[in-house]
């Protein structure tokens, strides 16, 4: 096997687009063939993207294809990531991974008895700005990690994805649709969490679509969309972490993290770049800086603005692990710790009690300036 890897994805919606055009940034991976339930959304982004189109058999049979990347709803997760690695094929799955630990661990069994590899989103932690908070954390700049705070509050997803349904259903949520971004991050900077309690709740048990061509439709909400969480992490550490679609305007920053010599303040982990802060001590704020890290470039604009979007990093650097046999920064076992902090803290906020965790993982390898480099074409 030689680089690059055939990729195909199932999966032709929304978030299918930003694969397709950021896929060939990589020389580890070719994206091939598309499929998908709905056979028009397959073979609409196969014209546009001048690949193959499949049925989901087809595909899964297909001999050029090596890694199959789930773009479906979160509920379709693991029955298609099952399908994936029974027809021996690696995944590459969107988030959340899956839905349950008890799904997780059925997964990790199928993947280590077919010798196959499972990645999983988010990888905006692989992005310039959070390797250079990672690096700031390795150097010791702001000494050991004591505490932190992240917020990802907003008015909810129903003014602009087209089919919102999905989010406001078990499985859906800013805690599962959002938290990964923030745990994967938190992970890739501290390490495994040990224990999670939070309060929960939800402002409306409907919601209307503004956004086309839904507009007007009333869809029910039955799982939180307000939830306001404390995180253990094994190391001592001690993170708040609020998460809410029930927010019209707020000040908080999206995470800071606070040190024995001194605090980081982290932009939004949703995204790969942005400015990395630091004051150590009682120093002035000043800019981490990147050292000319390749993800931190901003390669697209919205709106007039430019940001930095490198999506299919982390199947990029999977595709790399498999042809030499190492360990993937995005792999199953951190993703699905992320899982168990999401599903331990929606736990807690049925229980009222704190909930200790099941699963634990090392933190991923750092992505140096030379290492994201040698990803790119
Ligand atoms: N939209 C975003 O900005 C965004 C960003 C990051 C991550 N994600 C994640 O990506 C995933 C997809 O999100 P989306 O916004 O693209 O959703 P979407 O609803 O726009 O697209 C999902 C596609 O999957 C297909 N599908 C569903 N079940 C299937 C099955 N069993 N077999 C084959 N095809 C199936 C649907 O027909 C649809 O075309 C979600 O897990 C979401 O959390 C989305």
């Amino acid at each position: 096997m030689s680089q690059p890897l055939g990729v195909g994805i199932i999966g032709c919606g929304n978030i299918s687009t930003t694969y397709f055009e950021r896929a060939p940034l990589f020389k580890s991976i070719e994206i091939r063939a598309c499929a998908d339930m709905n056979r028009d959304a397959a073979d609409r982004r196969a014209a546009e993207f001048d690949i193959r189109s499949e049925t989901v058999d087809g595909l899964l049979r297909a001999d050029d294809i090596d890694i199959v990347v789930n773009l479906t709803i979160p509920d379709a997760h693991w029955p298609v990531s099952k399908d994936i690695l029974s027809a021996g094929k690696h995944v590459y799955s969107e988030k959340p991974l899956v839905l349950t630990l008890e799904d997780g661990r059925a997964m990790r069994d199928l993947a280590h008895a077919k010798g196959l590899k499972v990645g999983a989103a988010p990888d905006t932690f692989l992005g310039g700005a959070h390797q250079s908070a990672r690096k700031a954390v390795d150097d010791g700049r702001i000494g050991k990690i004591a505490s932190g705070t992240c917020h990802v509050m907003s008015h909810g997803m129903e003014h602009w994805h087209p089919n919102p349904d999905f989010f406001f259903l078990p499985g859906g949520g800013p805690v599962l649709d959002l938290g990964p971004y923030y745990i994967a991050n938190l992970v890739n900077l501290i390490g495994p969490v040990k224990r999670v309690a939070a309060l929960s709740s939800m402002a409306t048990p409907t919601r209307t679509i503004t956004s086309a061509p839904r507009a007007g439709e009333e869809i029910p909400v039955s799982t939180p969309t307000n939830v306001h969480a404390l995180l253990e992490f094994e190391t001592g550490a001690t993170v708040t972490f609020s998460a809410s679609w029930d927010v019209w305007a707020h000040r908080h920053a999206p995470m800071e993290i606070y040190g024995t010599d001194g605090s980081l303040y982290i932009p939004d982990p949703n995204f790969f770049g942005g400015e990395v802060l630091i004051t150590q001590r009682d120093s002035d704020v000043a800019p981490v800086g990147d050292g000319g890290h390749p993800f931190s470039r901003n390669n697209q604009t919205d709106n007039g603005h430019g940001f930095a979007n490198y999506r299919a990093v982390g199947l990029a650097d999977m595709a790399v692990a498999i042809l030499e046999g190492r360990d993937h920064r995005c792999a199953l076992d951190r993703a699905l710790h992320c899982v168990d902090v999401m599903v331990s803290i929606l736990k807690s906020g049925e229980t009222g009690a704190f909930v200790e965790l099941e699963t634990s993982c090392t933190r991923p390898a750092a992505l140096g300036v030379e290492e994201a480099r040698g990803l790119l074409r």
